[in-house]
């Protein structure tokens, strides 16, 4: 099958280059070829093609030409399992999806509000009074809001000994390929070996069984003593009947808490690190955002934040310039298709660059600039600006992580006077599969706000 063209570097050099700097690898192949190529960096080095011109990635996203088959999501199996969201394809995909939104969304999620403010307060003060003025990664402490908060939504606790082991195994279990050397642990299968608990894959396999102990003690418990009151996630699930009246079997209901959990946060995390980093790096972006969260009135009312124009623009600007899922899940043509004059068969994988669209010039004039006003100026299109992809695989979660991310500025920089620890720039390298700070984004706390400005936003807050 012919493919458009790409680098002829050998694939396993390619493969390499895209697990250690994958914005490099695809911004220097857009500059030779365009805005269609392929690199062989797929799982067994399967070629892909990246695209990233809005039209093509319409085309690719929301056609009824392409497909999202799960099988080639593959990567992603050893940890999410084959039952996970991410595996499904066709109408088993799309009905788990009807069950598995609602609770993202709306009402339901808005019942977070109180829980969000109220972890990252908590968060904030024991890092306080653990680091006192001393530096300290500030992703890390994102990832301690963003996982309680999933897990509380997931299973309706974030407290007790299960829950604590849980936070532990699964942190360290996603640091196992937190860097890019280590990362190539998910890209190479034959990198897959127990070879004993201090071999980086024994390691995973343990700490995963761990993890699976804990998640089916608590299945075991929930079935055996089913509460219809409840309304986290795994009771709607065990709740949940397909059209023969059957239930979801353990391993399905493991593998998509699982998904929930890993995908529910780590991206979140990583977004909010971002966010403080630039926050902090440009001081009239910082200037600005305090004066509209000083200006949030005592009668501001319900969801007062989540309409605050200058924090959403922070918001956005930030899941463009580093988007932490850097590309889309694979599609499929079904039938031959022409993109942007390129013929693309059935059987070609293609990818949307959700990191090249988002640094299109002809789209985000100066691209790498921090400039939130972008997106107060124009309104962008979901082929153009799309950080949690789109069509039938779009993130289950885009609802939900703006909102996290939103509450978690607006409480954290209304209390704290916060700073960054080193004056250098934050580099964006790979973690796992998704594009984070290097180094966490090493921040201090300066002390806390005046009451007067934080009372004000805090009220509102409480609110929501
Ligand atoms: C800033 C935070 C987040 C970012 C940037 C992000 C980004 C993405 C992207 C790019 C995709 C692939 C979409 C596609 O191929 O079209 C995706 C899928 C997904 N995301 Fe997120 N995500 C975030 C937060 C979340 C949260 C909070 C959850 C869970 C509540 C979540 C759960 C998922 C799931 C389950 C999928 C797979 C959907 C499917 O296969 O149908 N994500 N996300």
């Amino acid at each position: 099958m012919k493919l458009p063209d790409g680098p002829k570097t050998p694939p396993l050099l390619q493969t390499i280059q895209w697990i250690l700097n994958p914005l490099e690898t695809m911004e220097r192949s857009a500059e030779k070829y365009g805005d269609v190529f392929t690199l062989p960096v797929g799982l067994n080095f399967r070629p892909l093609v990246f695209v990233s011109h809005p039209q093509a990635m319409q085309e690719v996203l929301d056609s009824k030409q392409f497909e999202a088959p799960g099988e080639l999501n593959a990567i992603f199996t050893p940890l999410l399992g084959q039952q996970s969201l991410i595996s499904l394809s066709g109408d088993r995909h799309r009905r788990e999806r009807q069950l598995l939104l609602p609770p993202f969304h709306g009402e339901r999620m808005r019942a977070y509000g109180k829980i969000v403010c109220d972890l990252a307060r908590q968060v904030m003060n024991e890092a306080a009074s653990t680091y006192g003025d001393r530096s300290f990664s500030m992703r890390s402490q994102m990832q301690k809001i963003s996982l309680a908060v999933i897990l509380k939504a997931v299973f309706g606790i974030n407290e007790g000994q299960r829950y604590q082991q849980l936070e532990k195994l699964l942190t360290e279990i996603l640091d196992l390929t937190g860097s890019p050397v280590r990362a190539s642990l998910l890209f190479f299968p034959w990198m897959q070996k127990d070879l004993g608990a201090w071999s980086p894959w024994g390691s995973f396999l343990h700490k995963e069984r761990l993890i699976n102990e804990l998640i089916y003690s608590e299945i075991r418990e929930r079935r055996e003593n089913l509460d219809p009151s409840r309304t986290d996630i795994l009771s709607l699930l065990l709740s949940a009947r397909d059209d023969r009246g059957e239930g979801l079997t353990d391993v399905e209901l493991r593998d998509e808490l699982m998904t929930l959990l890993v995908a529910g946060h780590e991206t979140t995390a990583s977004g909010l690190a971002w966010a403080f980093y630039w926050i902090h790096k440009l001081p009239e972006v910082r200037q600005k955002l305090m004066a509209e969260l000083d200006s949030l009135g005592e009668a501001s009312g319900d969801g007062a934040i989540m309409k605050l124009p200058y924090l959403n623009a922070v918001c956005c600007e930030t899941l463009r310039i580093y988007p932490v899922g850097m590309i889309t899940f694979p599609r499929v043509p079904k039938v031959p298709v022409n993109l942007m004059d390129y013929q693309i068969e059935p059987g070609a994988i293609v990818l949307g660059s959700i990191y090249l669209t988002h640094h299109r010039s002809d789209l985000y004039p100066e691209p790498s600039r921090f400039r939130p006003e972008r997106f107060l100026e124009r309104q962008f299109s979901a082929y153009e600006y799309l950080p949690f992809g789109g069509g039938s695989r779009r993130c289950i979660g885009m609802a939900f992580a703006q909102f996290e991310m939103k509450l978690v500025l607006a409480t954290i920089l209304s209390e704290w006077e916060l700073g960054l620890a080193d004056a250098r720039p934050v580099r964006p390298a790979r973690r796992g599969l998704t594009l984070s700070p290097a180094g966490g984004v090493k921040m201090a706390i300066k002390g806390r706000r005046s009451p007067h400005s934080a009372a004000a936003a805090t009220d509102s807050l409480a609110a929501i």
